[in-house]
């Protein structure tokens, strides 16, 4: 092979970008003059460790530096969202527990504004862990959730649920909530079984209550590009999910450790590193696929 055709293959792998599909230049996000009713997004896996709670706060903070007024759902008890914007919500008195629970709770004295610009959050704490077995008697069980949210849908551009590693009642309360479902998917190849179990508890969700929802994509996270097992699992996920998978890939780094231990969004935390970039060019493809305004 002569160098100069080296140099074509390389160049040529430069243009296709991690998923094999030619990389796009996705448009700048529209300027929005007025905000809502919001796009709700569930962030689902019952895998544990695969990148929901950081793919919930950075694409939440790059559609935010989009102007996107933006609610971050935390619908996990570990509270690990919540802890990711520096709230202890150990500390918190009126969380989402209390406000699935008690219909008498207003859930904007629930909502916490937070440091970053356009962004809230919807706090959880340990107590959520509880709602589980209590909502099981509640009329219209499913429902609650969606039933909080409709009250603040005209605040937002677009609501992110940052579920728990299950496929319980509470990731039901939120696909039955949510317009689209985006699945973070580490890359590995036992991650790629769970979602089996998972596509057939988003159509039944689909079935049975809340017939409009979409899948928006799945985001391969903790990529490694270095290692042919890597590209493995990418090209199995292209091969499963076809144009579902999104272009844009999140590599793993330690920054995402370094800007949770920080409180803060990569975007801020480290604004030019590649990992931030990433999210903001998630934030485009999402919009320019039209699940988020
Ligand atoms: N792209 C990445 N590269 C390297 N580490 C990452 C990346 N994304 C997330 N992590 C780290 O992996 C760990 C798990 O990520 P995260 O908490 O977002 O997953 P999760 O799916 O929300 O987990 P859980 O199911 O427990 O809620 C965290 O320590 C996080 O900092
Ligand atoms: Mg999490």
């Amino acid at each position: 092979m002569s160098n100069e055709q080296g140099a074509t293959a390389l160049a040529g792998e430069d243009v296709l970008g991690p998923t094999g599909r030619p990389l796009t230049e996705f448009p700048e996000p529209p300027v929005l003059v007025s905000h809502g009713p919001a796009r709700i997004i569930a962030m689902v896996n019952q895998k544990g460790g695969v990148g929901k709670t950081t793919s919930t706060i950075n694409l939440g903070a790059a559609l935010a530096e989009a102007g996107r007024k933006v609610l971050l759902v935390d619908f996990d008890p570990q509270g690990a969202l919540s802890a990711g914007f520096g709230t202890n919500p150990h500390e918190l008195d009126v969380t989402v527990y209390n406000v699935l629970m008690d219909r008498k709770v207003d859930i904007r004295d629930a909502i916490i504004h937070t440091d970053v610009e356009n962004i809230d959050i919807l706090p959880a704490n340990i107590d959520l862990s509880a709602a589980e077995v209590q909502l099981v008697n509640e009329v219209a069980r499913e429902q609650v959730l969606a039933s909080a949210l409709r009250k603040v849908e005209d605040d937002y551009d677009v609501v992110l649920i940052d579920c728990q590693p299950s496929l319980g009642l509470l990731t039901v309360n939120a696909l039955t909530a949510a317009h689209g479902v985006i699945i973070p998917l580490i890359c590995e190849f036992f991650a790629l079984r769970a979602v089996a179990l998972l596509v057939e508890t988003i159509d039944k969700v689909q079935d049975r209550l809340n017939p409009g929802l979409q899948v928006d994509g799945v985001l391969a996270t903790m990529y490694d590009a270095r290692t042919l097992h890597g590209r493995e699992v990418l090209a199995r996920l292209v091969e499963a999910f076809g144009d579902k998978v999104f272009e844009t890939v999140i590599k793993r780094t330690i920054k995402f450790a370094d800007a949770s231990v920080a409180a803060e969004p990569i975007t801020s935390y480290a604004s030019n590193h590649q990992g931030a970039e990433s999210y903001r060019r998630l934030a485009k493809e999402l919009i320019a696929r039209g699940g988020s305004p």
